[in-house]
C-alpha cells in the first residue's frame, strides 16, 4: 500500500537493534522520521546513518525521534553498527528496525520491484505528533539523502502548524516567510504579523518569521 500525505502511519510491532518496537507507543508525542535504507554493510547507508546520529542534538531540539530500517537481521544491525561508529565517528543511537520478513516494508510500500525485488528503498517519512504523515520522500538506491533538507523540512512543518504562514522555496530558519492566501482580514494580519510584511502581489506577502 502506498502511502499520501495525511494518511495515518500504518503501526507495526517490528525487532530492531534496540529490542521489540511497538511503532506508535515508541513514538509517543513525538515527531518521527522513519527512513528505509537498501541494506546493511553498504557505503552510503554507512554514511548516511553516521550523519544522522551526529544530528542527535537537532532531533531533540525538535521533539524527534529517528528509526531506521532494512529488511537485515538484529545480528547484522548489530555488528554493523559497530562499524558505522567506528568509521563515522559516532554512536548510532536510534534503533534500525530488523525487517526481515517485510512486514514494515510492506506497510510502508518500500520495496520496489522494478528496482529491486528484494531490497528496500531509500524512502523517508515525516509523521507529526498525530501520527500523520507529512512528509513522503524516496531517492534511488546510488543517492545518499540530505538530512539537513530534512530538518529544513521539519522546522518548516513545525512554524507553519503554529502561524498562518508558509515557507518560500529555500527558505531556512529565520528568512522571511509567506502569509497564506486565504488570510485577509487586515486587522488579523496586523495582529499576527505585528512587524508588518511586504505585498509583492495581492497574493505573495512577505513577513518577517513570526517567531523570532
Ligand atoms: C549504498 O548504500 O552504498 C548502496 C546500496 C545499494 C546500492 C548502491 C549503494
Amino acid at each position: 500500500m502506498s502511502i499520501r500525505l495525511g494518511d495515518i502511519a500504518p503501526d507495526f510491532e517490528q525487532d530492531s537493534s534496540e529490542g521489540r518496537i511497538r511503532f506508535h507507543e515508541w513514538l509517543g508525542d513525538s515527531w518521527g522520521i522513519l527512513f528505509s535504507h537498501p541494506a546493511d554493510f553498504t557505503p552510503v547507508c554507512t554514511t548516511e546513518l553516521g550523519f544522522t546520529a551526529k544530528l542527535k542534538d537537532e532531533f531533540a531540539k525538535r521533539g524527534v525521534k529517528a528509526i531506521a530500517l532494512s529488511v537485515d537481521p538484529v545480528d547484522s544491525h548489530l555488528k554493523w553498527i559497530d562499524d558505522i561508529n567506528e568509521t563515522q565517528n559516532t554512536r548510532v543511537n536510534f534503533p534500525i528496525l530488523a525487517d526481515a520478513d517485510r512486514k514494515v516494508s510492506d506497510l510502508y510500500d518500500l520495496i520496489h520491484p522494478n528496482a529491486n525485488d528484494t531490497l528496500t528503498v531509500r524512502s523517508l517519512f515525516i509523521i507529526d505528533p498525530n501520527k500523520k504523515v507529512r512528509l513522503t520522500i524516496t531517492y534511488p538506491a546510488s543517492t545518499g539523502r540530505n538530512f539537513n533538507e530534512i530538518l529544513r523540512v521539519v522546522d518548516s512543518l513545525q512554524l507553519t502548524d503554529n502561524h498562518k504562514v508558509a515557507t518560500p522555496a529555500n527558505w531556512v530558519d529565520g528568512d522571511e516567510v509567506v502569509i497564506v492566501p486565504s488570510l485577509k482580514d487586515e486587522e488579523e494580519i496586523k495582529q499576527r504579523f505585528p512587524k508588518g510584511y511586504r505585498a509583492v502581489k495581492p497574493y505573495l506577502r512577505l513577513t518577517p518569521q513570526p517567531n523570532r
